[in-house]
């Protein structure tokens, strides 16, 4: 048994978006903080963000009103507490966020405290903070430059966590407890042990998993994997969330087209300039994503064409040029010119609804270990999220992991280090083509059969593809060190197939889960939770 090189520290946070920074900085003035995150620290899934952050700061508006747009967004499915505790919170978090350096947009003439705030769908007044189309770089910047200044936060780029390591094997009676985790540091080509009185899981989500996608190629519901094998429920995790404007464009597949565009006027038209989503829904372009999304899919199946087109040329340039100069540029260097011609689109996945399990302070089913933003299942989004409520959810959910963090942590104390487990060793890359070619069947099965309109059948095929890929994998990978990108496709293919597994457990169609074969939602609907537990026991 060799002896694994270590670190140690108070709180151990995965993850280097909105959610996992904002609770570092939260917490670093109290105690040792070591943060991980997978590739380089500002390329987490807030990096990418275009839209921005929905709070009420409208005179028109109230708290109510958020509160009964995310319940409409979330058709049926929205947790009636966790709504209002968000949104009531929403307030002195951004303040704390204004605080840390973030300047949004301003508008001196409305009456909305000073901000320029914009639409999208779902939202029935404009409440969405942004800083012109770059919001979620912007607040990267802010939140990394106060990270990279404080003596007790340290910051460690480019890991993978192999795996959570608790106190004790799963078991029904006793509920584990989080020691710490071991990480892959591929630039050293190092294993190390993480030991930990808490972890906090901030991965973002899955969305990735699909094979056209808005996302950073690592999100792949990471996090998720590793809370289900330390013992964690998960939930909801048919509703994935897909954006219905996304770039249609060889060079650019996962570029977005912000719904801050169609708030701002744009219009979707098909490729003969008519308009279809006013026959679909009252709010045409800005009903919620789920409905927009697939009534796009149904469009571009009847009239047999590869995408649709988003249109806001009607609007003044300088707008245009104003509030989206970073997608204006991008467009012009693909040749495309957002004010002077339509702009093709496709819908693809963006966000992950569900999550691991968690109370009203980020807390898990395995005592210390927490999860926070995307990663995690609140109750907030239900069946779809309403646009700009994510990045809300991750400074709520910092600030109350924070509180409870805080209180717990003066009666923990760190787990004496047990040995390496032998099976845990990795090795430098190999036969990486083999791995791609899988992720991509995985990818395309998610596409095909696990996408926008999914049927029972389908999904039951779907599941055994993904089965079949990981009994490939495992005669392959019999026995370590097995390479990086292995365990990667494990963890994959592990949340493949407990999205396929909740979409099969719901028989009725609820936002982001459209079921053919059963096409109305039943009148009573819960969430879909599934357990480690009951699963090692089938
Ligand atoms: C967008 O800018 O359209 C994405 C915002 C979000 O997903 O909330």
């Amino acid at each position: 048994m060799r002896q694994l090189p270590e670190y140690f520290c108070d709180v151990f946070i995965v993850g280097s978006g909105a959610a996992g920074l904002s609770l570092a900085l939260r917490l670093a003035s109290h105690c040792q903080v070591l943060l991980v995150s997978q590739g380089p620290i500002s390329q987490g899934a807030t990096y990418y963000a275009q839209g921005g952050i929905a709070t009420v700061f409208d005179e028109t508006d109230t708290l109510e009103a958020h509160c009964q747009d995310t319940v409409t967004a979330g058709a049926g499915l929205c947790d009636p507490l966790v709504v209002p505790f968000v949104v009531h919170n929403a307030r002195h978090c951004i303040n704390w966020l204004i605080a840390q350096g973030m300047r949004f947009d301003q508008d001196r003439e409305a009456a909305s405290q000073g901000f320029h705030l914009t639409r999208e769908g779902g939202h029935s007044h404009r409440r969405i903070l942004h800083v012109a189309d770059t919001t979620g770089q912007h607040l990267s910047e802010t939140l990394i430059t106060q990270a990279r200044q404080h003596r007790s936060l340290r910051l460690l780029e480019s890991c993978s966590v192999v795996d959570l390591l608790t106190t004790q094997p799963l078991d029904l009676i006793q509920s584990p407890r989080i020691i710490g985790a071991m990480i892959w540091q591929p630039s050293q080509q190092k294993l190390t042990r993480v030991s930990a009185k808490v972890v906090v899981l901030a991965t973002g989500g899955a969305s990735s998993l699909y094979w056209h996608n808005t996302n950073a190629d690592r999100a792949a519901g990471e996090g998720i994997a590793l809370a289900w094998r330390a013992g964690c429920r998960v939930a909801n995790l048919e509703f994935n969330q897909f954006h219905p404007t996304t770039l249609y464009h060889p060079q650019a597949p996962n570029l977005l087209l912000t719904e801050a565009l169609r708030g701002e006027g744009a219009v979707l038209c098909r490729p003969d300039g008519s308009r279809f989503m006013p026959a679909v829904d009252a709010r045409a372009e800005l009903a919620p994503r789920d409905i927009v999304a697939r009534a796009m899919q149904q469009e571009m199946e009847r009239l047999s064409v590869p995408c649709l087109y988003l249109d806001i040329r009607h609007q003044p340039a300088a707008l245009i040029l104003q509030h989206f100069p970073a997608l204006y540029r991008q467009l012009r260097t693909l040749d495309l010119d957002l004010t002077q011609q339509p702009i093709p689109v496709v819908p693809a996945a963006h966000y992950t609804c569900g999550g691991v399990v968690v109370d009203q302070h980020g807390r898990s089913d395995v005592t210390g270990l927490y999860a926070i933003g995307e990663v995690s299942y609140t109750g907030l989004h239900g069946a779809n999220r309403l646009a700009s409520n994510a990045l809300l959810e991750c400074l709520v959910y910092a600030w109350s992991a924070a509180e409870a963090i805080l209180q717990q942590l003066p009666q923990l104390t760190w787990t004496k280090p047990v040995p390496l487990e032998t099976g845990v060793v990795i090795a430098a890359s190999t036969h990486t083509s083999a791995i791609l070619t899988q992720e991509q069947q995985l990818r395309t099965v998610m596409w095909q059969q696990v996408g926008l309109v999914r049927t029972t059948t389908g999904l039951t095929q779907a599941l055994a593809q993904i089965d079949a890929l990981q009994t490939a994998l495992d005669q392959e990978y019999q026995h370590p060190p097995f390479p990086e990108q292995v365990l990667a496709l494990r963890n994959k293919l592990q949340v493949a197939q407990l999205i396929v597994r909740c979409a099969l457990e719901r028989r009725e169609s609820r936002g982001g889960h459209y079921l053919q074969d059963y096409p109305e939602p039943l009148p009573q609907s819960t969430p879909t939770i599934l357990s480690p537990q009951i699963f090692s026991e089938n």
